[in-house]
Protein backbone atom coordinates (compact mmCIF):
# COMPACT_ATOMS: atom_id res chain seq x y z
CA UNK A 1 0.00 0.00 0.00
CA UNK A 2 0.99 3.06 -0.94
CA UNK A 3 1.02 6.18 1.50
CA UNK A 4 1.90 9.82 1.55
CA UNK A 5 3.76 11.28 4.67
CA UNK A 6 2.82 14.99 5.81
CA UNK A 7 4.91 15.51 8.34
CA UNK A 8 5.22 18.64 10.09
CA UNK A 9 6.90 20.40 12.93
CA UNK A 10 6.29 22.61 15.35
CA UNK A 11 5.48 25.79 13.29
CA UNK A 12 3.85 23.63 10.99
CA UNK A 13 6.63 23.35 8.26
CA UNK A 14 7.90 20.03 7.05
CA UNK A 15 10.83 18.22 8.88
CA UNK A 16 10.84 15.15 6.58
CA UNK A 17 10.57 15.33 2.75
CA UNK A 18 6.70 16.53 2.02
CA UNK A 19 6.02 13.72 0.00
CA UNK A 20 7.76 10.35 0.27
CA UNK A 21 6.31 6.81 -0.74
CA UNK A 22 6.55 4.23 1.48
CA UNK A 23 5.75 0.55 0.83
CA UNK A 24 3.85 -1.10 3.72
CA UNK A 25 3.99 -5.13 3.93
CA UNK A 26 2.86 -7.50 5.52
CA UNK A 27 5.62 -7.11 7.81
CA UNK A 28 4.69 -3.31 8.81
CA UNK A 29 5.51 -2.70 12.44
CA UNK A 30 2.03 -2.33 13.32
CA UNK A 31 -1.14 -4.03 13.50
CA UNK A 32 -4.40 -2.12 14.12
CA UNK A 33 -6.83 -3.55 16.42
CA UNK A 34 -10.07 -3.94 16.50
CA UNK A 35 -10.40 -3.09 20.65
CA UNK A 36 -11.63 -0.22 22.53
CA UNK A 37 -12.99 -0.37 26.07
CA UNK A 38 -16.39 -0.01 27.18
CA UNK A 39 -17.91 3.67 28.24
CA UNK A 40 -18.04 2.54 31.65
CA UNK A 41 -14.23 2.27 31.61
CA UNK A 42 -13.82 4.82 29.41
CA UNK A 43 -15.70 7.43 32.07
CA UNK A 44 -13.24 5.72 34.90
CA UNK A 45 -9.93 6.03 32.50
CA UNK A 46 -11.16 10.11 31.56
CA UNK A 47 -12.02 10.49 35.67
CA UNK A 48 -8.71 8.86 37.10
CA UNK A 49 -6.49 10.40 34.60
CA UNK A 50 -8.12 13.74 34.81
CA UNK A 51 -5.15 15.43 36.32
CA UNK A 52 -3.40 15.32 33.13
CA UNK A 53 -5.70 18.76 32.23
CA UNK A 54 -3.51 20.69 34.89
CA UNK A 55 -0.26 19.89 33.27
CA UNK A 56 1.68 21.62 30.17
CA UNK A 57 3.92 18.15 29.07
CA UNK A 58 4.60 16.95 25.87
CA UNK A 59 4.89 13.33 25.40
CA UNK A 60 5.74 11.49 27.97
CA UNK A 61 5.28 8.01 29.66
CA UNK A 62 3.19 8.15 33.02
CA UNK A 63 4.32 5.13 34.71
CA UNK A 64 1.12 4.30 37.56
CA UNK A 65 4.06 2.37 39.28
CA UNK A 66 5.28 6.42 40.34
CA UNK A 67 2.26 7.94 40.86
CA UNK A 68 2.09 8.42 44.37
CA UNK A 69 5.89 9.65 44.35
CA UNK A 70 4.71 12.16 41.39
CA UNK A 71 0.94 12.58 42.99
CA UNK A 72 0.88 12.11 46.48
CA UNK A 73 -1.85 9.28 46.20
CA UNK A 74 -1.81 6.09 44.12
CA UNK A 75 -3.12 6.41 40.64
CA UNK A 76 -3.46 2.30 39.52
CA UNK A 77 -5.44 0.47 36.86
CA UNK A 78 -5.50 -2.84 39.69
CA UNK A 79 -9.20 -3.79 40.33
CA UNK A 80 -10.66 -1.75 37.08
CA UNK A 81 -13.06 -2.82 34.88
CA UNK A 82 -10.38 -1.22 32.28
CA UNK A 83 -8.04 -3.91 33.25
CA UNK A 84 -10.19 -6.43 32.83
CA UNK A 85 -10.78 -5.63 29.50
CA UNK A 86 -7.41 -5.70 28.04
CA UNK A 87 -6.14 -8.92 29.78
CA UNK A 88 -9.13 -10.53 27.66
CA UNK A 89 -8.43 -9.44 24.79
CA UNK A 90 -4.48 -9.79 25.21
CA UNK A 91 -5.55 -13.11 25.59
CA UNK A 92 -6.11 -13.98 22.42
CA UNK A 93 -2.34 -12.70 21.40
CA UNK A 94 -1.23 -15.49 24.14
CA UNK A 95 -0.51 -12.94 27.17
CA UNK A 96 -2.24 -13.98 30.26
CA UNK A 97 -3.01 -12.75 33.23
CA UNK A 98 0.65 -13.52 35.00
CA UNK A 99 2.27 -10.84 32.26
CA UNK A 100 0.78 -7.78 33.76
CA UNK A 101 2.42 -6.38 36.86
CA UNK A 102 3.86 -2.35 37.75
CA UNK A 103 6.44 -2.85 34.82
CA UNK A 104 4.66 -3.95 31.82
CA UNK A 105 1.81 -1.62 33.00
CA UNK A 106 -1.28 -0.55 31.60
CA UNK A 107 0.45 2.56 32.67
CA UNK A 108 -0.67 6.13 30.19
CA UNK A 109 1.18 8.10 27.59
CA UNK A 110 -0.06 11.74 27.76
CA UNK A 111 0.44 14.89 26.07
CA UNK A 112 -1.03 18.41 26.38
CA UNK A 113 0.81 21.02 25.00
CA UNK A 114 -0.26 24.23 23.38
CA UNK A 115 0.84 23.34 20.54
CA UNK A 116 1.49 20.53 17.64
CA UNK A 117 4.63 18.19 19.26
CA UNK A 118 6.56 17.25 16.23
CA UNK A 119 8.93 13.88 16.02
CA UNK A 120 11.15 13.02 18.87
CA UNK A 121 12.90 9.21 17.19
CA UNK A 122 13.61 6.95 20.20
CA UNK A 123 13.59 3.95 21.54
CA UNK A 124 11.10 2.41 24.09
CA UNK A 125 12.77 1.05 27.36
CA UNK A 126 11.99 0.08 30.74
CA UNK A 127 14.14 0.28 33.20
CA UNK A 128 14.12 -3.70 34.71
CA UNK A 129 14.33 -5.19 31.29
CA UNK A 130 15.92 -2.87 28.40
CA UNK A 131 13.85 -2.84 25.13
CA UNK A 132 10.12 -3.35 25.00
CA UNK A 133 9.71 -5.22 21.78
CA UNK A 134 5.94 -4.33 20.88
CA UNK A 135 3.27 -2.13 23.15
CA UNK A 136 -0.54 -2.48 22.90
CA UNK A 137 -1.75 1.00 22.71
CA UNK A 138 -5.48 2.22 23.28
CA UNK A 139 -5.92 6.14 22.52
CA UNK A 140 -9.24 7.54 25.26
CA UNK A 141 -7.82 11.36 24.39
CA UNK A 142 -6.60 11.63 20.51
CA UNK A 143 -6.32 13.30 17.24
CA UNK A 144 -7.68 11.13 14.50
CA UNK A 145 -4.67 12.34 12.53
CA UNK A 146 -1.80 11.89 14.17
CA UNK A 147 1.22 9.68 12.56
CA UNK A 148 3.60 7.10 13.70
CA UNK A 149 7.49 6.81 12.37
CA UNK A 150 9.55 3.36 12.41
CA UNK A 151 13.20 3.49 11.16
CA UNK A 152 13.11 -0.86 11.19
CA UNK A 153 17.01 -1.33 10.57
CA UNK A 154 17.60 1.29 13.10
CA UNK A 155 18.26 -1.38 16.46
CA UNK A 156 21.08 -2.06 18.50
CA UNK A 157 24.41 -2.51 16.82
CA UNK A 158 23.27 0.08 14.56
CA UNK A 159 25.83 2.82 13.69
CA UNK A 160 23.49 5.86 14.89
CA UNK A 161 22.74 3.63 18.14
CA UNK A 162 24.97 4.64 20.99
CA UNK A 163 24.75 4.98 24.63
CA UNK A 164 22.20 7.92 25.90
CA UNK A 165 22.88 10.01 29.31
CA UNK A 166 21.95 7.39 31.31
CA UNK A 167 24.24 4.86 29.57
CA UNK A 168 21.10 3.31 28.07
CA UNK A 169 20.13 2.89 24.26
CA UNK A 170 19.60 5.80 22.58
CA UNK A 171 20.15 7.75 19.35
CA UNK A 172 23.00 9.79 18.20
CA UNK A 173 21.51 13.55 18.25
CA UNK A 174 20.11 15.47 20.88
CA UNK A 175 17.63 17.42 19.63
CA UNK A 176 14.68 15.78 17.21
CA UNK A 177 16.28 18.05 14.23
CA UNK A 178 18.96 16.50 14.78
CA UNK A 179 17.79 12.67 15.19
CA UNK A 180 15.97 13.30 11.95
CA UNK A 181 18.53 14.34 10.21
CA UNK A 182 21.27 11.30 10.86
CA UNK A 183 18.29 8.88 10.01
CA UNK A 184 16.75 10.12 7.22
CA UNK A 185 13.52 9.03 5.51
CA UNK A 186 12.00 6.54 7.72
CA UNK A 187 11.43 2.87 6.74
CA UNK A 188 7.73 3.09 7.42
CA UNK A 189 5.06 5.27 8.23
CA UNK A 190 1.15 5.10 9.97
CA UNK A 191 -0.47 8.24 8.32
CA UNK A 192 -3.74 9.01 10.37
CA UNK A 193 -2.56 5.95 12.63
CA UNK A 194 -5.57 6.06 14.77
CA UNK A 195 -8.21 7.44 12.10
CA UNK A 196 -10.15 3.95 11.98
CA UNK A 197 -9.53 2.69 14.62
CA UNK A 198 -8.65 3.58 18.82
CA UNK A 199 -5.98 0.91 19.46
CA UNK A 200 -2.89 -0.30 17.42
CA UNK A 201 0.20 -2.60 18.32
CA UNK A 202 3.34 -0.91 17.18
CA UNK A 203 6.81 -2.28 17.14
CA UNK A 204 8.58 -0.52 19.44
CA UNK A 205 12.45 -1.75 19.55
CA UNK A 206 13.39 -0.05 16.56
CA UNK A 207 13.86 3.54 16.01
CA UNK A 208 10.14 5.10 16.14
CA UNK A 209 8.25 8.54 16.76
CA UNK A 210 5.28 9.99 16.44
CA UNK A 211 3.88 13.44 15.73
CA UNK A 212 1.22 14.70 17.68
CA UNK A 213 -1.26 17.29 15.01
CA UNK A 214 -3.36 18.36 17.42
CA UNK A 215 -2.81 20.78 20.55
CA UNK A 216 -4.42 20.15 24.26
CA UNK A 217 -4.58 16.52 26.06
CA UNK A 218 -3.46 13.13 24.80
CA UNK A 219 -4.16 10.48 26.83
CA UNK A 220 -3.07 6.92 25.94
CA UNK A 221 -3.39 3.50 27.68
CA UNK A 222 -0.19 1.42 27.03
CA UNK A 223 0.93 -2.07 27.40
CA UNK A 224 4.38 -3.14 27.16
CA UNK A 225 4.92 -6.72 25.72
CA UNK A 226 7.59 -9.43 25.27
CA UNK A 227 6.21 -10.34 22.23
CA UNK A 228 7.90 -8.52 18.75
CA UNK A 229 5.12 -7.79 16.04
CA UNK A 230 5.72 -10.78 13.84
CA UNK A 231 4.98 -12.93 16.97
CA UNK A 232 2.07 -11.20 17.48
CA UNK A 233 0.66 -11.67 14.17
CA UNK A 234 1.12 -14.97 14.19
CA UNK A 235 -2.04 -15.14 16.77
CA UNK A 236 -4.15 -13.45 13.84
CA UNK A 237 -3.41 -15.74 10.74
FE1 LIG B 1 7.96 5.01 21.83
Amino acid sequence: MVIIADCLSVDGSSILPRVAKINISMSAPFIKSDFKFSQESLDWIKATFEFVKDKNEGHDLFKTEFSERKLGRKVSFEGSLALEEIKNYLKKFGIDDSYFDDLTGPDIFFSNKPHPSPHFPHFDLLRKIGLVKSRFNVCVIYGLNDDMFWWEDVVPGHPLVMPDYRQQIGLKGTTSQERLSYLGNPTSIAENMYNDTCSAFVRTDCAHSITIKNPGVRLVVTVALNKSIDELRKFLS
